[in-house]
């Protein structure tokens, strides 16, 4: 057969192979050991010298041309066959879709909102004030000079610069928010974090987050405290929660109370958490001392007021009958996920 015949049959067989199999028998009739195409090439010793150029030179194109019209045919059948196993077989080629992991508010920021909005309720806006103070601000105005025992309450971080330190309580806003507003009445709430300088137990943490309540304006009264406290107390948890009302001492409050709630842990029985008292203090509070109304500019002869300060990161733990503070600044999400 000559080189061009060749080339025309194999072209043709290939044109109607149409399965992989097909292919293989037809690659193995041309090109395997005992192929035509290797035959007809090894074929150039047996010429004439001669002849034997045009003719190898010929062979070769022969080979190319069918070596290409081969891939072409491959491709082509591999195609068919990927389309056909598609749509006969129905496989589902699509991955199910990666799931985004979604943000969420930390429990800490969701009971500080909670908190805000009872006390928006009750007619109570939001001042912010600086987390970095100065002694003046965190105890001086507060009624403690430096040489005051009471000092002793707030184990404080300082920085390297004298005088200025990491807030100890939200109290210091007191004087920010009453000199801004002075003499408007004024009913706030200062929430943020605050600093100690404290052992790390179950109980208490080196930073917590504290709201802080301020209320100024004439005749404010104790009533008027207690009656808040009480409506928070409701509100946040329920007509059926116990809460307790101390006398106590704060150098800023006169008279100063502390408020406690029925510990939800052990329900008053007595465990880790409340120090077996049964109790866990929820707030301090009291009446604005008058030098403290004085610092942030009311004339205590006019006006009064009443303050009180709350750990939100208790009042969470009553909440959720978590038993270790140490877990809100964890950052471990099987805790955080669980809100
Ligand atoms: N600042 C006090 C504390 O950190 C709490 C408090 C606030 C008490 C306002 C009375 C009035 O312990």
């Amino acid at each position: 057969m000559s080189l061009a015949d060749l080339e025309k049959q194999a072209l043709a067989e290939l044109e109607s192979t149409s399965d992989e199999a097909g292919l293989r028998a037809w690659h193995n009739k041309y090109f395997g050991k005992q192929g035509e195409v290797i035959l007809a090439t090894k074929k150039v010793g047996t010429l004439p010298p001669e002849e034997r150029r045009a003719y190898g030179q010929e062979a070769n194109r022969v080979k190319e041309v069918l070596t290409a019209a081969h891939d072409t045919a491959e491709a082509r059948i591999k195609e068919r066959a990927l389309e056909q196993s598609l749509s006969s077989e129905g496989i589902d080629v699509t991955l199910p879709g990666r799931p985004l992991t979604r943000g969420g508010l930390h429990v800490a920021s969701r009971i500080l909102r909670e908190i805000a909005a009872i006390f928006a309720d009750l007619g109570f806006q939001i001042y912010r004030s600086r987390e970095v103070e100065d002694d003046l601000t965190n105890f001086e105005l507060l009624n403690m000079p430096p040489y005051h025992p009471a000092r002793d309450m707030w184990d404080t971080f300082h920085t390297t610069v004298p005088g200025v330190l990491l807030r100890t309580h939200t109290s210091p806003g007191q004087i920010h928010v009453m000199r801004e507003h002075c003499p408007e009445p004024i009913r706030v709430i200062l929430p943020g974090m605050c600093y100690r300088y404290e052992t790390i137990t179950m109980r208490s943490e080196i930073m917590f987050h504290q709201v802080e309540g301020l209320a100024v304006g004439e005749h404010v009264s104790m009533a008027d405290l207690k009656g808040t406290i009480v409506a928070f107390a409701r509100r946040m948890f329920g007509e059926e929660r116990q809460v307790r009302i101390r006398s106590s001492y704060f150098p800023f409050t006169e008279p100063s109370i502390e408020v406690d709630m029925d510990c939800i842990v052990c329900g008053g029985k007595g465990c880790g958490l409340c120090k077996r008292t049964g109790w866990l203090e929820i707030m301090g509070a009291g009446m604005v001392h008058p030098v403290v109304l004085k610092n942030g500019g009311y004339d205590p002869a006019k006006f009064s007021g009443f303050a009180f300060g709350m750990g939100p990161q208790r009042i969470t733990m009553l909440k959720y009958a978590i038993d270790d503070i140490r877990q809100f600044w964890a950052n471990d999400l099987r805790f955080l996920r669980q809100f």
